[in-house]
C-alpha cells in the first residue's frame, strides 16, 4: 500500500498546518501558542450594558483626568476601542442609560435590573458585564446582587480615567471583566466588581479613594481574586445570600419605598430625622458614629419616627465591621434593626427592598443578617 494512503486527510491537514507554524517568526508562533491555551473552546455570549460614568467620559486633553465630563461615549465606541474583546467573547453592546452615576435613582436602578434579568433568561446570553461611573458603582452592584435572578455572571466595571486620557484604565477593565463574565469559574458568585486586575464581591467592595486607579477595597475581608494573564483567578467566594437566593423580586416594581441616610458626627440635631420623615420617608438609615452610636440630640427624633412606623437601622460611618445589636443602643427595646456589616448606602438598598416584603423589623433584622 502505498504511503499516502496509510495517512489519512485530517493527518495530512494536521502536518501541513504544523509546517506553516513552524516557519513563521518566534513571536508569531508564540502568540499563536497563548491563544492556544487561553482561547475558550466555544466563545461566551457577552452582553456590554453601558450606563455612562468616567468609562465613557471625555476631557479636553490627554492629561485631563479630574474635571471632565462623565457619560459622554456611547457603547459601541467602548467596545471599537478594545478590539481584543474579540478574542476572548462574542461581544455585543446595548446602551441602558448615559448618566453620570452620581444621578442615580431608584428608577434607574429598576429599568437596569429588570433588563439584565431579561437578557440573562435568554439561552443566547451567558453572563453580563456593565459599564459604570464608579462613584455609585458599589451600590448598583448591591441593589443588582440581590435582584438579579440567575446564576450567569453579572460583573460591574468602570474607569478613574476618562476614555482621553493618558494611560486610560477603561479599556483594560472592560477587557478584565468581560474575560470574568466569560468565565466558568464565574458562575454562582454573584454580583462582582471588577478594576484594577481585582475581582471583588458587589456586597462587600466599597470605593474608597478619590480619584486613584486602585480604589476600589474590600475592608478586611478583602477582594475575591485576580485577573491575570487573560484568566480569572479566584480565591474565595461570597457567603452571604444573593441572586437566585434571594426573596426579592422586582418584576412588578415602579418604584421603591423611601428610604434616607441621616450623618452622624459631633453637634449633630435632630432637623435632618424630621425633615425626612415629614417628606414620607419609610425607613431612615443612621450612620453613626464608632459602633452605629448615636447623639443624645439625635436619639429623641429616631424613636418618634419609629413611633411613626419609620424603620430605624443602625449603621456606621467607620467603613468596616459589625454593628452590635443592643450594644451602643438598646435595639430590642426601641425597635430598632441594626445593619449588620453593610454600610449606610448598602443598608439602604437592603431597607428598600426589605420594605416591598415587609414592615416587621423582626425579620428585616433577619434579612440583615442573610444577605
Ligand atoms: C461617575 O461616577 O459617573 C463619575 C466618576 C467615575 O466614573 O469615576
Amino acid at each position: 500500500m502505498k504511503l499516502a494512503r496509510l495517512i489519512s486527510k485530517p493527518l495530512v491537514t494536521a502536518l501541513v498546518c504544523a509546517l506553516v507554524v513552524g516557519s513563521v517568526s518566534p513571536v508569531f508562533a508564540q502568540a499563536t501558542a497563548t491563544t492556544a491555551t487561553t482561547a475558550p473552546t466555544k466563545m461566551a455570549n457577552i452582553v456590554i450594558v453601558a450606563t455612562g460614568g468616567t468609562i465613557a467620559g471625555t476631557g479636553a486633553t490627554s492629561t485631563t483626568t479630574v474635571g471632565y465630563t462623565a457619560a459622554k461615549v456611547g457603547v459601541e465606541r467602548l467596545i471599537e476601542a478594545v478590539p481584543e474583546l474579540k478574542k476572548v467573547a462574542n461581544v455585543r453592546g446595548e446602551q441602558v442609560f448615559q448618566v453620570a452615576s452620581e444621578n442615580m435613582t431608584d428608577e434607574l436602578w429598576l429599568k437596569l435590573g429588570k433588563r439584565v434579568n431579561q437578557l440573562l433568561a435568554q439561552s443566547d446570553v451567558d453572563g453580563i458585564v456593565i459599564t459604570h461611573g464608579t462613584d455609585t458603582l458599589e451600590e448598583t452592584a448591591y441593589f443588582l446582587d440581590l435582584v438579579v435572578k440567575s446564576s450567569k455572571p453579572v460583573v460591574l466595571v468602570g474607569a478613574m480615567r476618562p476614555s482621553t486620557a493618558i494611560s486610560a484604565d477603561g479599556p483594560i477593565n472592560l477587557y478584565n471583566a468581560t474575560i470574568l463574565a466569560a468565565s466558568p469559574a464565574a458562575v454562582g458568585k454573584g454580583v462582582m466588581v471588577a478594576l484594577n486586575d481585582q475581582i471583588n464581591a458587589g456586597r462587600d467592595v466599597t470605593k474608597l479613594n478619590t480619584s486613584t486607579i486602585d480604589t476600589f477595597r474590600t475592608p478586611d475581608l478583602g477582594f475575591l481574586g485576580y485577573l491575570q494573564d487573560n484568566k480569572a483567578h479566584f480565591y474565595r467566594a461570597p457567603i452571604r445570600k444573593h441572586t437566585v437566593a434571594t426573596e426579592f423580586d422586582i418584576s412588578n416594581l415602579d418604584v421603591l419605598p423611601k428610604v434616607d441616610i441621616v450623618y452622624g458626627y459631633s453637634n449633630a440635631t435632630r432637623v435632618p430625622v424630621d425633615a425626612f420623615v415629614a417628606a414620607g420617608a419609610k425607613g431612615i438609615i443612621h450612620a453613626g458614629v464608632g459602633d452605629g452610636s448615636v447623639h443624645k440630640n439625635v436619639m429623641p427624633a429616631l424613636t418618634d419616627a419609629r413611633k411613626q412606623g419609620v424603620i430605624i437601622v443602625r449603621s456606621s460611618r467607620v467603613g468596616s465591621g459589625i454593628i452590635a445589636r443592643n450594644g451602643e443602643a438598646n435595639d430590642d427595646e426601641l425597635d430598632f434593626v441594626v445593619s449588620d456589616s453593610l454600610n449606610p448606602q448598602k443598608a439602604r438598598i437592603l431597607l428598600m427592598l426589605g420594605l416591598t416584603k415587609t414592615n416587621d423589623t423582626k425579620e428585616l433584622q433577619r434579612m440583615f443578617r442573610t444577605y
